[in-house]
């Protein structure tokens, strides 16, 4: 007779099914029961990007939101420039297109970040860091990650990240304008130009940075070198390819020095447009 369990009396029930396993303890895995081998301080890095990067974000967000101290002659904040909105400051030469009219108020940063954020968050370094800093997925190379699945970036919205290339495209004119900016940093409050002041090489700093960053990246190399079949017959894009490919080696420090140096920029003129710093003139 059966019991209540389905079972003939004398015979055991069947084990329960195993539950699914992902990563390093999916089938055919060594049967490892540590989670990892790594006996360094392999938090620390996944760490520090998470702090560095949620300073940024905290700081990008006040400034971007205070829509104030942006602009003290002739230096512009990296932040609001060019200006899209007929709501900043006047701007003496500066790039202004007030092409979204007075935009309810709301502070004209918010509308020129979209791109260079863009540009950032769909980076592929700093995919990997953000991923590994706030995530863990995986938290470190060679460490499980906690997660049940993994579907990489085949399904929204982590599939938007391949638009990298269109924010690309974007970056380029930002840095213009950008570098447009660095150019009027060389005039005077009236206008004369052979000005410098500790601004002026602020700002120029981090331009550099800029362009660096943005020509190492991959996207870039890829419009630059990739899809030949021959090298040989494309000498000026080879050139240029290994030119690109000297600065990608250096993409993860470029990244963040350039992210440091557009919030050192920005502090920089909302010091002096405060009153709080005057600004060092050298000649
Ligand atoms: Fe980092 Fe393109 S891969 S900016």
């Amino acid at each position: 007779m059966a019991t209540d369990t389905g079972t003939e009396p004398g015979t055991e029930p069947p084990p329960p099914a195993p539950p699914a396993r992902h990563g390093v303890l999916s089938a055919g895995r060594a049967a490892i029961p540590a989670r990892h081998l790594r006996t360094d301080r392999w938090w620390l890095q996944p760490l520090l990007t998470a702090l560095g990067l949620t300073a940024f974000v905290v700081y990008s967000t006040w400034r971007a939101f205070a829509n104030a101290h942006y602009y003290a002659e002739p230096y512009v904040s990296p932040f609001y420039s060019p200006c899209l909105g007929s709501n900043c400051v006047d701007m003496p030469l500066g790039a202004r297109w007030p092409i979204f009219g007075d935009w309810w108020g709301l502070s004209p940063a918010l509308l020129v970040l979209i791109f260079p954020l863009g540009f950032r968050l769909t980076c592929y370094y700093y995919r990997k860091a953000y991923y590994r800093g706030f995530w863990a997925s995986p938290p470190a190379c060679a460490v499980a990650e906690p997660h049940a699945g993994y579907s990489g970036e085949t399904r929204f919205p982590l599939i938007l990240q391949n638009i990298h290339r269109y924010f690309f495209y974007f970056a380029i004119p930002v840095a213009a304008i950008l570098s447009y900016d660095v150019v009027l940093a060389f005039r005077d409050g009236r206008g004369a130009w052979g000005h410098m002041g500790l601004g002026t090489l602020v700002l120029l700093v981090n331009i550099a940075l800029i362009w660096a960053y943005t020509f190492s990246c991959h996207s870039c190399r890829h419009i630059v070198g990739g899809r030949l079949k021959h090298f040989s017959r494309h000498p000026v894009r080879y050139r240029a390819w290994t030119w690109v490919g000297r600065l990608n080696r250096h993409h993860m420090g470029l990244a963040w020095a350039s992210l440091i140096s557009v919030a050192v920029s920005d502090f920089y003129v909302y010091l002096v447009a405060s009153g709080a710093f005057d600004d060092p003139r050298f000649f």
